[in-house]
């Protein structure tokens, strides 16, 4: 085997000394100048910093290795580091993997994003995604949108109505709400220090005493919606994040969290949870209007899907599979958190060639991931939703394709951005046609995340196709619609053979045991011996007789609780051999 590369010579740019690559990289849109550098350097590369070397990586079959969890772990810095200090404190997106309270909230806000409430979400979703509706329904022909303004009024307000029902009335406002400019503020300030020496931090006291008085106001406002709740008791109890938060208990600790974090999670929601899906819907409305074909083929799926329902259901909206890639397809090449950090658990060596020392902080650089031409094609570059239809990622690995990060730190946010996005750009592709007056030449503007900056468009409504009056067609987001969707057909009742059928579950938030229970009635009905449990509970040794039907949800490749020892027992060859025989698994 040859020798492996060290640190110091993997390629780059040369820096200056003590501030390293700092004026290498454009302030102004720091990741399209990380993408040059790839493009120019490879697939890792080097830069200095003033706190030492740090390795950007975007070749698939590195990055394969570099999310394997038990290897590597994500690095809270940078610019997460200093939102940290200042102002959202240790929520789930800025808080270390080792701090026992991040573990803690991961585990209790499973709850708040499992399929169940993101029905319960749909109403207030719609609710915000009507008011962008009529904002633009009532626009004169000759009037713009400012797509990306009116896209971060949706998403904020969004997240903030589900997150715990306050309403910001961003589409009321000429300007932001209070929160909404000390938010902003932060994370700008954030994004700044980490591209400053830590003695410009220190001698800018204007921009720290701005900042602490951001930061006490944001608490305060929280802290204000925490008490109200607290003061409300049972009678306040409600399906929010909020509310699961201040009602929610750890299954593995049996401890709940404490008022000062459910607050820096509040926070740290409104930053995670409104940027990302607002350059999301922004980058995909500006890929439609590039694209007429594509246009075209998502607006012929929206009239068949949606037809002229003025408030399309759960149901109607997880069927938008076309749109859905649209998104997806968005997020490939413009992922909107463009990078994530990593850092080795012990010194180790990846592509069997590169050493890494223990800690030293990698970033993953999506953008340049997603357009490996290895793994995409030599029209990697191009957007086109094909390259993320189901069938085509089923192909891939799924490290590939990271723009929600990665193992057990990845985006908890994913499916609540996913099914607001898709309702929304499906409610515009129903009512709306749109027009490149402009010409629109795609500029990026970057914060914490990305977006097109400045653009805007004309918005015409489709005479062709008439909506329905709201009151006509009443909203089935309440769960009415999906759990109809996914009732088990009627069986008949069959005479009793008595074969044995297990049903063995793993689940966290009972969606997979719920799909468990279903089958065990329907196999009870149709005259099967059933036994239905967790899988954990039948550990070493699946019965050789019969049937075995295993449901397993999993986050991010991780098990859930009740099959991490089964999972452990299977991978384990010595003692799963002919485990499977006969059984069939339901992921
Ligand atoms: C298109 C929209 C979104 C994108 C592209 C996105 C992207 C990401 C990425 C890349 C990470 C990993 C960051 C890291 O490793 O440092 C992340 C984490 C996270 N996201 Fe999202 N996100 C989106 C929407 C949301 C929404 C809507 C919410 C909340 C409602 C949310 C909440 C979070 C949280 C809490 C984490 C930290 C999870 C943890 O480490 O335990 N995100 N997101």
């Amino acid at each position: 085997m040859t020798e492996p590369v060290r640190i110091e010579d993997i390629p780059g740019p040369r820096g200056l000394p003590v501030v390293g690559n700092i004026f290498d990289i454009d302030s102004a849109s720091p990741f399209e100048s990380l993408m040059g550098m790839a493009r120019e350097y490879g697939p890792i590369f080097r830069l200095s910093t003033p706190a030492g070397a740090r390795l950007i990586v975007s070749g698939a079959e590195l990055v394969e290795e570099i999310c394997d969890d038990s290897r590597f772990d994500k690095l809270v810095g940078g610019g997460l580091a200093n939102l940290r200090e200042g102002g959202a404190g240790s929520g789930l997106f800025t808080a270390d993997t080792t701090d026992p309270l991040w573990r803690r909230a991961h585990n209790i806000l499973l709850s708040p994003f499992s399929l169940q409430s993101m029905q319960d979400y749909m109403p207030m979703m719609l609710d915000l995604a009507e008011q962008l509706m009529a904002k633009w329904e009532r626009l004169n022909p000759d009037e713009e949108v400012d797509v990306p303004a009116d896209m971060t009024r949706l998403t904020l307000d969004t997240i903030a109505l589900c997150g715990f029902g306050y309403r910001f009335n961003s589409f009321y406002r000429d300007t932001l709400h209070p929160f909404v400019s000390a938010m902003v503020r932060t994370l700008s300030e954030s994004q700044r220090r980490a591209r400053q020496l830590p003695i410009q931090t220190r001698l800018r006291i204007r921009a720290q005493r701005q900042i602490e008085e951001d930061q006490a106001f944001m608490n305060d406002l929280v802290d204000q919606l925490i008490a109200e709740r607290r003061a409300q008791g049972a009678e306040g109890e409600t399906r929010d994040l909020l509310g699961r938060m201040l009602g929610g208990v750890d299954r593995e600790t049996g401890e709940g969290l404490p008022d000062e974090n459910i607050r820096a999670q509040c926070i740290t929601f409104l930053i995670a949870g409104h940027e990302t899906t607002s350059g999301l819907l922004s980058f995909a409305l500006y890929s439609l209007l590039k694209d007429p074909e594509v246009m075209q083929r998502a607006r012929a799926e929206v009239d068949e899907v949606l037809g002229a329902t003025a408030l399309p259901s759960f149901e109607q909206v997880h069927r938008l599979r076309y749109v859905t890639q649209i998104l997806n397809e968005a997020l490939r090449l413009w992922p909107t958190a463009p990078g994530f950090n990593r850092r080795p658990l012990r010194d180790t060596v990846i592509g069997e060639r590169y050493a890494i020392p223990k800690g030293t902080p990698l970033t993953v650089l999506s953008p340049m991931l997603h357009r490996d031409r290895s793994v995409w094609g030599p029209d990697a570059e191009e957007f086109n939703p094909d390259h993320v239809a189901s069938e085509a990622l089923a192909t891939l690995s799924p490290n590939v394709f990271k723009p929600f990060g990665t193992g057990q730190r990845a985006c908890i946010g994913r499916q609540f951005a996913l099914q607001e996005a898709v309702l929304v750009l499906g409610m515009l592709l129903q009512r709306f046609e749109f027009v490149d007056h402009e010409n629109y030449q795609l500029k990026i503007k970057t914060t914490l995340t990305m977006k097109p900056d400045d653009f805007r468009i004309q918005v015409r409504r489709r005479a062709e196709r008439p909506i329905d009056h709201p009151d006509a067609a009443p909203a089935r987001g309440d769960g009415q619609v999906a759990a109809a969707a996914t009732e088990a057909p009627a069986v008949l009742a069959v005479e009793r053979h008595g074969t044995p059928l297990f049903v063995l579950y793993g689940s966290n938030l009972g969606t997979a045991e719920g799909i468990a229970t279903k089958l065990a009635r329907e196999g009870t009905e149709r005259g099967f011996a059933v036994t239905v449990g967790a899988l954990d509970d039948h550990l070493g040794g699946l019965p050789t007789d019969g049937a075995t039907i295993l449901v397993c949800a999993s986050y991010n490749g991780m098990p859930p609780e009740n099959a991490a020892r089964f999972c452990a027992w299977l991978r384990d060859p010595a003692t799963a051999t002919d485990a499977c025989a006969s059984t069939m698994c339901v992921t």
